[in-house]
């Protein structure tokens, strides 16, 4: 019998669908020839679902979620709802699914292709040999804390947020990290405010300690964010898995994505200590350019093969999506995004289509 998987699919919004179809047709070729099979479940999440049922996140896709063995998410958010309550936006349905997976790890890889290398805006020299993991805390930090809200105090109004850790919820993520390190080059840097916030300051102490009586093999260095966000477009190469709280990852990982050229390149991973993980591209649904058939699907190609990797433990599946994405790049074949001189210039679709050929090559 062949073994078969049970996907929870959740195209979202702009360019969600567009780059979820060849996604799709690239799972189902690399499944069928790696002796495997995937059952799709398409649910709606986001602005699609709050068209549809008023909800971001509505119950049946989050029962759909939980039965899932993977959930691959392609992007979701549009202008259009920036006027809604925060918690009936897309994002906030986004969010109530991390938290109700339980999925505190998120692990953003960051590997320059060489093909792309002089689609970055950084200096060949600066970026070339990047190689690095970002693991960051996803459900809770600022995007979490309470208390929260906006109040009118004495004639002026005062919004707020809560950044909090519990030192359970800093040692689970530590351990991501450190079980990470030891997996790659064996150095872990970890970010934080520590000079300021006492958040962070809990978060150093744990790391620390964790690190003497776990991990003393490990390579320890600890960095204040601000100086990390420098560090990563001076001299990225020193990082091999950075590990952080939830903003200071968001804003993190975005940076990186930078060096490889295009956000349109970087898959996410979002796991829980048991249950279905999340798979994603790290960039948004850019409703500027939805249904114009003009989005990179790499990033979202490249999620499925993380799914396949890391969900489904299927690694020849996940490499063949892999080595299809590098044999496309290496003939030259562009989205607009990454558009370079003397490269050819392709629409999502084609993209697909020449992904699709580039399996069988
Ligand atoms: C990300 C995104 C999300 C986040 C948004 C869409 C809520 O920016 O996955 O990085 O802030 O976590
Ligand atoms: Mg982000």
């Amino acid at each position: 019998m062949t073994t078969s998987y049970r996907i929870t699919l959740l195209p979202g919004d702009g360019i969600g669908p567009e780059i979820m179809a060849v996604a799709r047709r690239l799972l189902d070729e690399v499944s069928s020839s790696n002796g495997f099979s995937l059952v799709y479940d398409e649910q709606p999440m986001g602005g699609v679902a709050i068209d549809a049922t008023g909800q971001p996140l509505p119950t049946s896709t989050l029962e759909a979620c939980k039965a899932a063995d993977a959930v691959l998410l392609a992007a979701i958010g549009s202008p259009q709802y920036d006027n809604l309550p925060r918690e009936q936006r897309p994002e906030s349905g986004l969010l109530g699914l991390r938290s109700a997976l339980g999925l505190f790890a998120n692990l953003r890889p960051v590997k320059i292709i060489p093909a792309l290398i002089d689609a970055s805006t950084l200096k060949r020299e600066v970026i070339e040999g990047v190689d690095l993991m970002v693991v960051r805390e996803l459900t809770g930090g600022v995007y979490f804390g309470t208390p929260k809200g906006r109040v009118e105090a004495e004639g002026r109004v005062r919004a707020f947020n809560t950044m909090a850790y519990f030192d359970d919820e800093i040692d689970r993520i530590a351990r991501v990290g450190f079980d990470l390190a030891r997996q790659r080059s064996g150095r872990l840097c970890s970010v934080d405010k520590a000079n300021v916030l006492d958040v962070s300051q809990l978060w150093r102490d744990r790391v620390e300690a964790m690190h003497s009586t776990s991990y003393p093999e490990v390579e320890l260095s600890h960095m204040y964010v601000d100086n990390a966000a420098m560090q990563l477009v001076r001299n990225p190469r020193q990082f091999d898995v950075l590990l952080t709280s939830n903003l200071f990852g968001d804003i993190l990982s975005d940076e990186a994505a930078m060096l490889t050229g295009s956000i349109g390149m970087l898959p996410s991973a979002s796991l829980g200590e048991s249950g279905p993980g999340l798979f994603e591209p790290i960039h948004g649904s850019a409703p500027d350019i939805a249904g114009r058939d003009v989005a990179n699907p790499m990033a979202m190609v490249l999620s499925a093969a993380m799914m396949l990797r890391v969900g489904l433990q299927q690694d020849a599946a996940a490499t063949a999506l892999e080595t299809a994405v590098d044999r496309v790049l290496a003939a030259g074949y562009r989205t607009g995004d990454l558009m370079i001189e003397g490269c050819t210039q392709l629409g999502c679709r084609a993209m697909g289509e020449q992904l699709l050929g580039a399996l069988a090559g």
